[in-house]
């Protein structure tokens, strides 16, 4: 078994990946296998949440995506949407003092005016107080799905070309970036997802392009820094070609990103 400071050994410094999003799946059978109730795979997912943040901080990555809550989310029992918007809010502020004393900038991204009034506000509130930071970027996607970004920058396009702003031929890859929640952020380079399940499940679907994807069965409670170490391992010993040909990628000392 190799230990984390045998992986983070293996890791090169160099090929770090900006951007990692991460769909954190896995806490309701967490639970189940231990006969508790869903509540507390939520709760323990929080733990796990703190790990991954002081990881990648850590290793210098520049932004880290959690699908926190999606839009399709808010089909589950009313009692399990309060408990996770308990815990959200009460998480965050929770760890902001932390998060400040770490750097680390945290971004709403989502449909947030939908979210519960007292989640909100701590959510607001952490953004704000750590809107000075320079570390981590700490993106949290909230009543988020990919469609429903899309959809809401199509119409503001849409607005914009009835309003003479803009011409349609204006509307190119770039400007469609630009009026996505994820402005001004590079996409991910790699995306992992817990809990055995392979599917994006309506995440982040313009930005993830080319990502790499990689996929874990362990549950999102059980993913240590051993894990994510090796999610990071396995990203470096793969080539990203983005539709160029290898021997192209391997003239190329910047091709990893
Ligand atoms: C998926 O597991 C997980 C969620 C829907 C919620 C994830 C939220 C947290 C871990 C808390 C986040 C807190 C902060 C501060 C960001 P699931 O319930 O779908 O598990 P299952 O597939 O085993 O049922």
């Amino acid at each position: 078994m190799n230990t984390l400071d045998d992986l983070i050994a293996k890791i090169d410094p160099e090929r770090i990946p900006r951007h990692v999003a991460i769909i954190m799946d896995g806490n309701g059978r967490w639970a189940n296998l231990r006969g508790r109730p869903r509540s507390d795979g939520h709760a323990e997912g929080v733990s796990a949440v703190h790990r991954a943040v002081e990881f990648s901080s850590d290793m210098g990555i520049e932004y880290l995506t959690l699908y926190a809550f999606s839009t399709e989310n808010w089909n589950r029992p009313q009692h399990e949407v309060d408990t996770l918007m308990y815990l959200i809010g009460w998480a965050i502020e929770r760890e902001l003092p932390d998060l400040i004393r770490n750097n680390v900038k945290i971004r709403l991204v989502g449909d947030i005016p939908r979210i519960p009034a007292d989640a909100r506000q701590r959510l607001l509130n952490a953004e704000k107080a750590t809107a000075h930071c320079s570390g981590l970027t700490l993106l949290m996607c909230l009543s988020y799905s990919s469609r429903w970004e899309i959809t809401e920058a199509a119409r503001r396009l849409a607005a914009q070309a009835a309003q003479g702003v803009i011409n349609p031929e204006d509307i190119s890859e770039e400007l469609i970036s630009q009026n996505l929640d994820t402005v001004g952020v590079p996409d991910p380079d790699l995306l992992i997802r817990t809990g055995g399940e392979e599917r994006i499940s309506n995440f982040l679907l313009w930005q993830i392009a080319y990502s790499e994807l990689y996929f874990t069965p362990v549950l999102w409670p059980d993913f240590h820094k051993t894990t994510y170490a090796e999610a990071i391992l396995d990203f470096q010993n793969r080539e990203r070609r983005f539709g160029k040909t290898s021997a192209q990628v391997q003239n190329d000392p910047d091709s990893n990103f």
